[in-house]
């Protein structure tokens, strides 16, 4: 039989959207409540999943289809962009707030975007980062210092998204933003109000921001400005550099290194790829940073291990220096890793298919229509395939220790970074910058969780992030003999 091609499978074999299982649905809104009062689209696509198993159809009002089956979220990856393309909601809202780049386009244009994202993110441009990433780092542990010496509450998330926004805006356009130390408004204070602009109106009943024009908007209209402005004006330095012979050691230099036959890119598309990248790169990235701070936090003998780890590998330094130190600090990768089964921050991808398709799962052969939107649930296997990640709720870095992190297989999907041809090509750079981090703040400072303001928990924006979140860090004790 060949996937794609409904006419060669019997049609008695056939499951077709009607076939399968779901929650029953409401007239004209479908199952939409019932995924809003779920406490987010994450705990009901699980809990749906527990009772109908892992392919059940909803409908949202569109016919949709959800699959945690291994075999069917293989092929929707790799069929693309062929046959399945991004949710055209994902698209369109993102797009609405001027975020159009490599994550949101299709067919040639994705082709060229990815060449330059795949580029600038590759090892060889990793060790040019690595001088940004470690002056951030230096920013992060002085304000972490001063917060140490006052008791001050520290907002872990807040503290994450001004570290890696730093590091993310360096590698876009190499300019240094520093919204670690400056705290007093401008671009470091607005732009991380655009990322939460995106879950409010991806989960939005009503398109309520084309109606209103309140302070929200004025102000997301003077950070795309600013942007603007900063974007042009690092454009100009990009071409100069690269039209002076130097390779590419940004994002907007990559864009602006010529292409044989490919024209340049409009100012418009030049600051779409660059917020596609700071979305991309920093909102998934601080969520992970957080969690993992969160999980060390709530183990001290484990944050005591990946202190001991720091001392051996690096002595009196706070943090490794270069990339080849950085893969000595198994046990914080370790930690990182371990964060990622616990709290993938994208645990699920929305799709629509381009055209009639038959995939084949675990149940036999399923035809997919045209226009049809998948939901594949990449990480259900992060807590549900135990031959993998035996007692999958403990929190056990050492389970990663000498294991193949890329491995795969198993009963339920573990791909935290997708896969196929739109595989995340930032994945590297996400644990190298967390690990950096992680590694340093275990090293200097006991973390301990402060609850005053209710317990942890999560929301989903553009990626799944900790809310309440916060600790005190003090500088460690002598160690006890352990
Ligand atoms: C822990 C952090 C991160 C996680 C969990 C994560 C996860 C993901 C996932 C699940 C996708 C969708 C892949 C697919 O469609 O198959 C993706 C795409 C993408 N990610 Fe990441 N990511 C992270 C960090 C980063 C970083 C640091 C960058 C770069 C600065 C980045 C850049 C991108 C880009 C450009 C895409 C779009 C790829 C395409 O459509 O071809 N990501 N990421």
């Amino acid at each position: 039989m060949s996937a794609g091609c409904p006419e060669t499978v019997l049609a008695q074999n056939l499951i077709t959207f009607a076939d399968l299982p779901g929650p029953p649905s409401l007239p004209l809104v479908g199952n939409k409540l019932a995924l809003a009062r779920a406490g987010g689209p994450n705990h009901a696509f699980q809990q749906w999943c527990d009772r109908y198993g892992p392919t059940y159809r909803l409908r949202l009002p569109a016919p949709t289809v959800v699959t945690a089956d291994p075999l069917l979220v293989d092929q929707v990856l790799k069929q693309r962009p062929e046959t399945f393309r991004r949710s055209p909601r994902v698209t369109s809202t993102l797009q609405g707030l001027g975020i159009h780049g490599v994550f949101t386009a299709e067919a040639s244009e994705w082709h060229r975007l990815r060449r330059v994202a795949t580029r600038s993110l590759n090892a060889a441009h990793l060790n040019t980062y690595f001088d940004t990433m470690t002056r951030t780092a230096e920013r992060v542990r002085r304000r972490w210092h001063d917060a140490a010496a006052t008791g001050e509450r520290i907002d872990v998330l807040d503290e994450m998204m001004r570290y890696t926004l730093d590091v993310t805006v360096g590698l876009a356009v190499g300019h240094d933003l520093n919204a670690v130390e400056n705290r007093d408004g401008g671009l470091p204070a607005r732009l991380p109000e655009l990322f939460p602009e995106i879950g409010r109106r991806l989960y939005a009943p009503l398109p309520y921001w084309k109606f209103l024009n309140g302070a929200r908007r004025r102000r997301l209209a003077e950070t795309m400005s600013e942007l603007d402005a900063l974007v042009a004006e690092q454009f100009q330095v990009a071409k100069a550099r690269v039209a002076g012979g130097a390779s590419p050691a940004n994002f907007l230099e990559a864009l602006a290194a010529p292409v044989d036959g490919e024209p340049e890119l409009s100012h418009a598309e030049l600051v779409g790829n660059v917020l596609t990248m700071l979305l991309a790169g920093e909102d998934t990235t601080s969520a992970t940073a957080a969690w993992t701070l969160h999980y060390l936090a709530n183990d001290p003998q484990m944050l005591r291990r990946v202190r001991a780890e720091a001392q051996t590998v690096l002595g009196d330094r706070p943090f490794a220096g270069d990339p080849g130190t950085l893969r000595k600090l198994e046990l914080a990768g370790a930690a990182v890793r371990e964060a990622v089964r616990m709290r993938p921050v994208a645990p699920y991808l929305a799709m629509q298919a381009l055209h009639d398709v038959v995939l084949t799962g675990q149940d036999g052969p399923l035809r997919i229509d045209s226009g049809t939107i998948v939901f594949v649930l990449l990480s259900r296997g992060a807590r549900h395939d135990t031959d993998r990640f035996g007692e999958p709720d403990e929190f056990r870095p050492q389970r990663w220790l000498g294991a193949d992190p890329e491995a795969t297989g198993g009963t339920a999907p573990f791909l935290p970074f997708g896969g196929g041809p739109r595989f995340c090509p930032g994945r590297n750079l996400a644990i190298v910058e967390t690990t950096l981090v992680t590694s340093m703040l275990c090293r200097e400072f006991d973390l301990e969780p402060d609850t005053t303001t209710g317990s942890v928990g999560e929301r989903t924006a553009f990626s799944v992030f900790p809310t309440n979140l916060f600790v005190r860090a003090r500088l460690p004790q002598p160690a006890n003999p352990e």
